[in-house]
């Protein structure tokens, strides 16, 4: 990751960012400011009645004297909290880009000077830094006006080490999302099924434990539901296993299964061509679990953690599975494959089995981009939640309304479940009409969890984003890692 972040004292400034509460009110500090420069200011804010100090507002501005000077909204002054200092910091990122000289900026948020909370600059850095990842490297062409060239930005803070520790402890959430970005932005000629799994493999130097298991060895358990969707592909099958075990000895893990659906064609239920090229990120599911193992290990989480992911391509070819095929899955259930479009709840019906009776894990969460349903439901705002347990979905809502990553309640009521049942086997991978896609989807992956406890996020709508988000450029985005890392931290550390 190329922008570099650091603390120091104020001393020689680039650019300053002066922060400014909402209505206007600015900070104590000015008042010890010369004369001209208030009077810049007020002049200023009363040119440019649109800013008005609300929460990522900003206004570059030249002070008369040819310094840089940049206002920040701050928001109400009774709503200060992590969340909201992340946005600031998001903000913060496209303006510095273009103000920064020759790559370096120093921000100094006079506001917040002193705030009773000593999390607000260490947040504020934590929020640019996510917002200015970038993935260029396939550029060869683009001037450097073009491209993100923000190198350095230094915080100027009166507590420079503290905000500093208090980054570093921050710094791990912003990696393992790192690396799901970037494997969710890489094509799949060069994420494939094992380029995948080596990634994983990769996680080896931060002390995770790792398992891959080739089509030999699957073939050999009976995960043929998840062997048949990459039956047609040249890409050989993968599920790899990731253990993180920083908790107690004997006690049970924590459990996150990915789909990772390296590329999607739909099989021979084949896609129409428009946007396919979209299914690329099909693997997200598996990507969040891998960056998350990341996180949790690079920032010594107390926690056992287990996470899968079933890493296949589903591809057309003459030896590709057809529609109307039946296979026997891992837990013993048979299931009639009628859209092999439909193959992500195949990935994950072997890869839940798998980790619940291997594992005995206290709960399982899967994430997978896994129906167009839910982008028609809830668009890019919110990933689908499912789940039969109250308690779990309770812990998954709170986290994403603390890392802004948002998740919507949706039903699991069994009158969708019989939608399901075929007439030749114990069941079909799509349901009988064209109504609740993502429930029935839901409810086919519920079939193989065996009871144990277990949350679906369908994620297929908030993995790629069109347009900038609060914490996020265009492109992948790697919802989930900070909303899983913080439903851990929050409910199964140290406790
Ligand atoms: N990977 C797709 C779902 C998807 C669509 C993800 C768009 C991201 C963006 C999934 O495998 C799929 O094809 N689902 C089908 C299911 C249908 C055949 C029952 C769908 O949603 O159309
Ligand atoms: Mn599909
Ligand atoms: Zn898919």
């Amino acid at each position: 990751m190329s922008l570099k972040i650091a603390f120091q004292k104020p001393s020689a400034q680039k650019v300053i960012c002066l922060g400014v509460y909402e209505g206007n009110e600015l900070p104590s500090v000015t008042e010890t400011w010369d004369k001209n420069l208030k009077g810049f200011l007020s002049k200023s804010l009363s040119l440019t009645p649109k800013f008005k100090g609300e929460i990522s507002q900003s206004l570059p501005l030249f002070t008369p004297d040819h310094q840089r000077l940049v206002l920040v909204g701050l928001g109400k002054k009774e709503e200060q909290r992590p969340g909201q200092w992340q946005k600031i910091g998001g903000a913060l990122s496209n303006i510095l880009n273009h103000m920064a000289f020759e790559g370096e900026a120093a921000v100094e948020i006079h506001s917040l000077k002193g705030h009773k909370n000593e999390h607000a600059t260490s947040n504020i850095a934590f929020g640019l830094l996510l917002k200015s990842w970038r993935f260029e490297h396939y550029f060869t062409k683009k001037k450097p006006e073009e491209l993100f060239t923000l190198k350095k930005v230094t915080f100027l803070t009166p507590s420079p080490q503290e905000d500093e520790k208090a980054f570093k402890a921050l710094y791990p959430i912003a990696e393992g999302a790192f690396l799901t970005r970037t494997v969710v932005t890489e094509p799949a000629n060069i994420i494939t099924p094992e380029a995948l799994a080596k990634v994983a493999l990769s996680l080896k130097k931060d002390g995770v434990k790792v398992e891959i298991l080739n089509e030999k060895e699957l073939k050999k358990l009976g995960m043929n539901a998840l062997l048949g969707v990459g039956q047609g592909s040249d890409e050989e099958s993968h599920l790899v296993v990731m253990k993180w075990e920083g908790g107690k000895k004997n006690e049970a893990p924590l459990a996150f299964v990915g789909k990772g659906v390296t590329f999607d064609t739909g099989g021979i239920s084949i896609k129409p061509s428009a946007n396919m090229e979209d299914m690329k990120y099909d693997m997200a599911g598996a990507g969040v679990v891998i960056g998350l193992m990341k996180a949790l290990a690079c920032r010594k989480a107390k926690v056992n953690v287990v996470g899968v992911v079933g890493l296949v391509e589903n591809m057309p070819s003459g030896l590709a599975q057809r529609p109307g095929d039946v296979v026997h899955s891992l837990s013993g259930q048979t299931i009639e494959v009628i859209n092999t479009d439909a193959e992500g709840r195949l990935v994950l019906a072997d890869a839940l089995w798998y980790t619940q009776s291997r594992f005995k894990p206290k709960f399982m969460v899967d994430l997978a981009t896994l129906t167009g349903a839910i982008i028609v439901s809830l668009g890019q705002e919110r990933a689908g939640l499912f789940s039969p347990d109250k308690a779990l979905s309770d812990q998954l809502l709170e986290a994403g309304e603390n890392t802004n990553e948002l998740l919507w309640s949706m039903p699991l009521d069994d009158v969708y479940d019989k939608d399901i049942n075929s007439e030749i086997a114990d069941m079909k991978n799509v349901g009988s009409g064209r109504g609740a896609g993502s429930t029935t989807a839901a409810k086919f992956l519920q079939r193989f969890t065996n009871s144990v406890p277990w949350a679906h996020l369908d994620i297929a709508g908030v993995t790629w984003a069109t347009k900038d988000r609060t914490l996020c450029a265009k492109g992948a985005t790697g919802f989930g890692v900070r909303l899983l890392n913080e439903f851990i931290e929050k409910n199964y550390e140290g406790k």
